[in-house]
């Protein structure tokens, strides 16, 4: 039978050469079967012998790889125009600064609901098309209480996971007093029911440790999860806070000292790590190891935005995860799956066991390995979301 018939009943995934399953009681799994029933993981077990349920379709995956669906927990998709310019002078020397962030709230605010939804659309369609089944969108590039509220329904559209990122940066003309105020305000109470997170960049030239802390406090006073952008151009107050208030991440934490790594460990706050913001503002790259020895929570995402970091890829982000931040392949795939759902504290996504959603990707390729083996190659060969095949 054929994968792309309708759905219904139990399908069996058979011949699966390494299952990856990110369930740390049995990771890994040669030779391994998996049945999907109502959008579920329904069994897992040895792909030969007596054992295997019946199933209304079989889908041979040929010895071929089979991982979770990657989550990707941090992405910024609502937005408009373009900073190939800005990305073309950073190679020539040029400095990234979050002044960019400028540029594209201007084209943002001019652009249409159905631009704005057209282009997150695409992206989102990218992902899945690179093994992406769960993905965390952000407001961000509105910066006005109509364009963050329009922002959050546009990405409500394409995910359950929103994050109200009215404090990104400051806008021009706004003093930053009465932008804090209109954040934890007005633009929360128009923000809220549109979003499952609050976040903020705390970063020098965006918002200080007071004003962070004070913005994430209102957030989680809405009701809202808390996450942080903190230690990307510098180290700063970010991961204290985050620990502090119980935030579900850190993103970014290139830039940390040895306190806030044991905070961190402390804590249980997931640090998300974004390679491709170092790949596209050619910065250093954080050490994964440093983390991964004090017993910190990794996650990796793809920052996808179109200022520091406009990859849709997961499989890059793991490939840079390996060759630049001393990750171990398992190390970067289990980042890329258990660690994104473990930063969203979702326990449906990110892994293949029995009950969880039957997000999964065969890749061409014997095993998860060749994800960094082999960088820049398309690996993805079949998509499945919720137990139907969307790629
Ligand atoms: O995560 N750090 C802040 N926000 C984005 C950058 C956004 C931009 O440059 O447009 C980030 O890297
Ligand atoms: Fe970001």
């Amino acid at each position: 039978m054929t994968s792309d018939e309708p759905a219904g009943g139990a399908t069996l995934f058979e011949d699966i050469g390494l299952l990856f399953t990110a369930d740390p009681e049995h990771e890994e799994i040669a030779d391994a079967a998996l049945i999907v029933e109502d959008g579920v993981v329904a069994w897992i077990g040895p792909s030969s012998g007596p054992g295997v349920p019946a199933a209304d379709r079989r889908i041979g995956v040929e010895g071929r790889a089979v991982i979770p669906g990657f989550v990707d927990s941090h992405a910024h998709l609502v937005f408009a125009g373009d900073r190939t310019a800005e990305f073309a002078a950073r190679m020539e020397g040029l400095p990234y600064s979050a002044g960019g962030i400028r540029t594209t709230v201007a084209a943002t605010r001019e652009a249409a609901d159905a631009a704005l939804a057209a282009n997150a659309g695409a992206l989102v369609a990218e992902m899945l098309a690179q093994g992406t089944t769960t993905v965390e969108i952000k407001s961000g590039y509105g910066l006005t209480v109509e364009d963050e509220r329009r922002s959050l329904e546009i990405a409500g559209r394409f995910t359950a996971e929103t994050t109200y990122l009215g404090a990104h940066v400051v806008p021009p003309g706004v003093g930053a007093d009465d932008y804090v105020s209109l954040v934890t305000g007005p633009m929360l109470e128009a923000c809220a029911p549109y979003a499952r997170w609050v976040d903020v960049f705390c970063e020098r030239g965006a918002f200080d440790g007071d004003q962070s802390r004070e913005i994430l406090a209102a957030g989680i006073g809405a009701g809202l999860g808390a996450r942080i952008h903190a230690g990307q151009l510098g180290e700063g107050p970010g991961v204290r806070i985050a620990c502090e208030l119980g935030a579900a991440s850190a993103d970014h934490c290139t830039h940390l000292t040895d306190a806030d790594v044991a905070a961190l460990a402390d804590s249980g706050v997931v640090a998300t790590l974004l390679p491709g913001a170092e790949f596209s503002t050619r910065s250093p790259y954080p050490d994964a190891r440093r983390l991964l020895g004090a017993g910190v929570s990794v996650a990796l995402a793809t920052d996808c935005n179109p200022g520091s970091s406009f990859t849709s890829s997961m499989p890059f982000c793991v490939a840079l995860a390996v060759r630049e931040m001393r990750m171990s392949p398992k190390e970067a795939v289990r980042a890329a799956t258990a660690g994104g759902a473990r930063a969203l504290r979702r326990t449906d996504v990110g892994v293949l066991r029995v009950g969880a959603r039957a997000d999964l990707v065969i890749l061409s390729a014997p095993s998860y390995v060749h994800l960094a083996y082999r960088p820049g190659v398309p690996l993805v060969d079949q998509v499945w979301k919720d137990g139907a095949r969307v790629v």
